[in-house]
């Protein structure tokens, strides 16, 4: 762990002293009210491991060698298992850095033997912690998904310009609200099935970097949106880096 994500982690810590990186966020205490508020979870549950580190699908371990915050508390899991339950046709993941979360959804659609991911990322470009176009793009190729997934490097707010209609979409680019905010009201008539997006916890909204540049609330979005999109079911996983869900609803039946 670099001293950037520990400076990250350092609010859910100190709040959270016992639920330390390793320990699964399904195993957290607040997972049995998420649990009850969202059905589609139910379907996920039985499927998840005992153990983050148990291996599950074919290039797991190499996808786990990526940087990734998501891995702390094995959100890829809940990645695959989504990806695997839901069989979409179309996903769309804005924020790729390494690729661990585009690679590890591209793997449950192998899986699946149907559907594309398509990523999206500044790369070089952005001016912090970043990877390589190339880098990624060869990723992609050593582990044989290059029919899977594809890149192009684009802003995050002119992406979904080029879609119809996706089933999946996955946002992480440092967000904060306005990012929830300006997603939503993009994705929102475009995305069939379910939405994720980094963050949405109390904890957070207060990490370092939130507070120093006076970014907007997440929670406050969140609780703006119940009221202004009641077509989606929306809950937040809260370990770290703490992950919101927004399924649309009824589209499981
Ligand atoms: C936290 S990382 C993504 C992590 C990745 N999803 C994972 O599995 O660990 C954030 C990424 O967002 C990208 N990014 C930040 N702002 C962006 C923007 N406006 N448009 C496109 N990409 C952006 C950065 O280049 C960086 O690679």
């Amino acid at each position: 762990m670099d001293d950037k994500t520990l400076q990250l982690r350092r609010g859910f810590d100190s709040s959270d002293p016992d639920f330390g990186p390793g320990i699964p966020f399904w195993r957290h205490e607040y997972f049995s009210d998420v649990l009850a508020q969202e059905p589609l979870l139910e379907k996920i549950v039985p499927a998840l491991p005992k153990e983050l580190n148990q291996k599950i699908f074919a290039g797991q371990p190499e996808i786990e060698k990526l940087w990734s915050s998501y891995k702390d508390h094995g959100y890829g899991h809940l990645f695959y298992q989504l990806i695997r339950c839901l069989k979409p046709a179309q996903c769309v993941e804005i924020g790729v850095l390494q690729g661990f979360s585009l690679l590890t959804v591209a793997a449950a659609l192998r899986d699946n033997g149907r559907g594309k991911i398509s990523g999206f990322d500044l790369f070089e470009q952005y001016p912090y912690h970043h990877e390589s176009f190339e880098n990624v793009d060869r990723r992609i190729k050593n582990f044989n998904l290059q029919s899977i997934a594809t890149i192009a490097r684009r802003d995050a707010f002119a992406v979904h310009e080029q879609f119809v209609e996706v089933d999946y979409l996955h946002v992480d680019i440092s967000n904060n609200g306005d990012t929830y905010r300006k997603i939503f009201e993009q994705w929102a008539p475009k995305v069939k099935k379910v939405m994720l997006l980094e963050g949405g916890s109390v904890k957070r909204d207060v990490v370092e970097w939130m507070i120093k540049y006076k970014k907007p609330s997440i929670t406050k979005a969140l609780d703006e949106f119940r009221l202004k999109y009641p077509d989606w079911n929306i809950v937040v996983f809260d370990p770290y880096p703490s992950l919101t869900l927004a399924v649309r609803k009824n589209s499981q039946k």
